[in-house]
């Protein structure tokens, strides 16, 4: 996960690069984003050095538009320590530096805040409301504070430990599909046609693979099920189903898909399996050659098209090598899906087996999203924030 940790002017600051060094170990990517009176309480050397990224405080130093690319960056933005002044710009819209206007950019985006201020502040009835505000728009407080407050505890208004902050990160806290049930399909299928051959196909499963690790990022239960790959993936919200023939991936996709808020399907599916399956190894049929006869498998993007429930988005794949857009129309309709994803084998550094891939993500309601060229992660998250927005 991509986060973009903010700092402001507390004493708590000192505590932001242990908070940062916790979530590098657990594997996510930092920037920081530093008030100006942040840095009395923490260098910028210290914050880039940990974060291995430079810093972001000056709106005005990189063409004033920092505060948008950091927004499309990061996955997730915490304030840590939040201020009273912070938590008061953000209730009242104010955007008069760098973090300020980030927050607001970072809008749709998941926003995390550890208040730290002292109790007096903490207790002050605009400081309530503004927390307030803040909760009802989505914006996760995390602390002791808060209920230390009810309690009438002393030390209120002490920022959350970096390892509590780092855990609500980790654990999706806060995120935008924390709650939700994703069905993932990746791969290919294997049709067998006697004990040691089958029919198949190029699929390597890096895009299937690549949608459930954006989908666990953004807080979701994944249900990953894949045909045979060597990819392996270790999330705590992934559940892999390792299946190999249309047939299996079928029963396997059917059952989970009712309980799901939604599907990707990405796997390449054979269309036609062998009728008979021989249980030993076929023998060479010398001049006569061999005939291969083929049976229909059952089509499961289809099906889930006519399971599909209100509420239930349903998003296909579809690999094309001419008329494309008129191809992937058309299954968009007959499948009766919320979108598709169209993926050219004409196009360069797409498709199959590669890193990257170059899509067009086309709607119900006829609208369109081209993507460039970009690493299969980076298309996956694109996917999810257009089908879940
Ligand atoms: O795995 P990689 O190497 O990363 O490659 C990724 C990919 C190229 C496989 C992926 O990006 C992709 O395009 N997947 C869909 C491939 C495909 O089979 O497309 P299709 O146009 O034949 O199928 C259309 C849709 O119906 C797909 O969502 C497919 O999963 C689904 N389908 C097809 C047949 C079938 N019997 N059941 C299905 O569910």
């Amino acid at each position: 996960m991509k986060v973009v940790v903010g700092i402001t002017g507390g004493i708590a600051a000192y505590k932001v690069p242990e908070l940062v060094r916790l979530l590098k170990k657990a594997g996510h990517e930092v920037r920081c984003a530093a008030t100006e009176h942040a840095l009395e309480f923490v260098t910028r050397v210290t914050l880039e050095t940990v974060s291995e990224n430079p810093l972001y405080c000056d709106l005005f130093a990189s063409g004033h538009t920092e505060h948008i690319s950091l927004k499309d960056w990061g996955d997730v933005l915490v304030v840590a320590p939040a201020t009273a002044n912070i938590i008061g710009k953000v209730a009242s819209g104010i955007a008069d530096d760098a973090l300020s206007t980030l927050l607001l950019a970072f809008s749709g985006k998941p926003v995390i805040m550890a208040p730290a201020m002292n109790s007096l502040m903490w207790a002050h009835p605009a400081v309530q409301r503004n927390i307030s505000t803040l909760k009802s728009w989505g914006i996760r407080m995390v602390g002791p504070a808060e209920g230390e407050l009810a309690c009438g505890v002393s030390g209120v208004g002490r920022m959350a430990e970096p390892e509590q902050i780092a855990a609500v990160i980790c654990q999706g806290e806060g995120l935008m599909m924390k709650g939700e049930r994703w069905l993932v399909t990746a791969g290919p299928t294997y049709e067998r046609i006697d004990s040691v051959r089958f029919i198949g196909n190029y699929s390597s499963g890096k895009m299937g693979f690549a949608l459930a690790q954006a989908l666990a990022d953004a807080g979701a239960e994944v249900e990953l099920i894949t045909g045979p790959t060597s990819l392996k993936i270790d999330h705590p919200r992934v559940k892999v189903t390792r299946i190999e023939s249309a047939r299996e991936m079928y029963a396997a996709a059917t059952e989970v898909f009712p309980q799901c808020n939604g599907a990707i399907l990405s796997a390449a599916v054979a269309d036609y399996r062998p009728s008979e399956c021989a249980d030993h190894k076929l023998k060479k049929n010398g001049d006569e050659g061999m005939h291969l006869d083929l049976v229909q498998n059952p089509d499961i993007l289809a099906t889930l098209g006519r399971m599909k429930k209100e509420g239930q988005t349903l998003v296909g794949f579809a690999l094309e090598t001419d008329n494309e857009e008129a191809n992937a129309q058309r299954k968009l309709e007959k499948k009766n899906l919320n979108y598709i994803v169209l993926n050219s084998l004409r196009d360069k550094g797409a498709g199959f087996g590669v890193d990257t891939n170059k899509v067009t993500i086309i709607s119900r309601d006829g609208s369109y999203k081209e993507s460039p060229l970009m690493s299969k992660q980076e298309v996956a998250r694109l996917i999810i924030n257009t089908v879940t927005s």
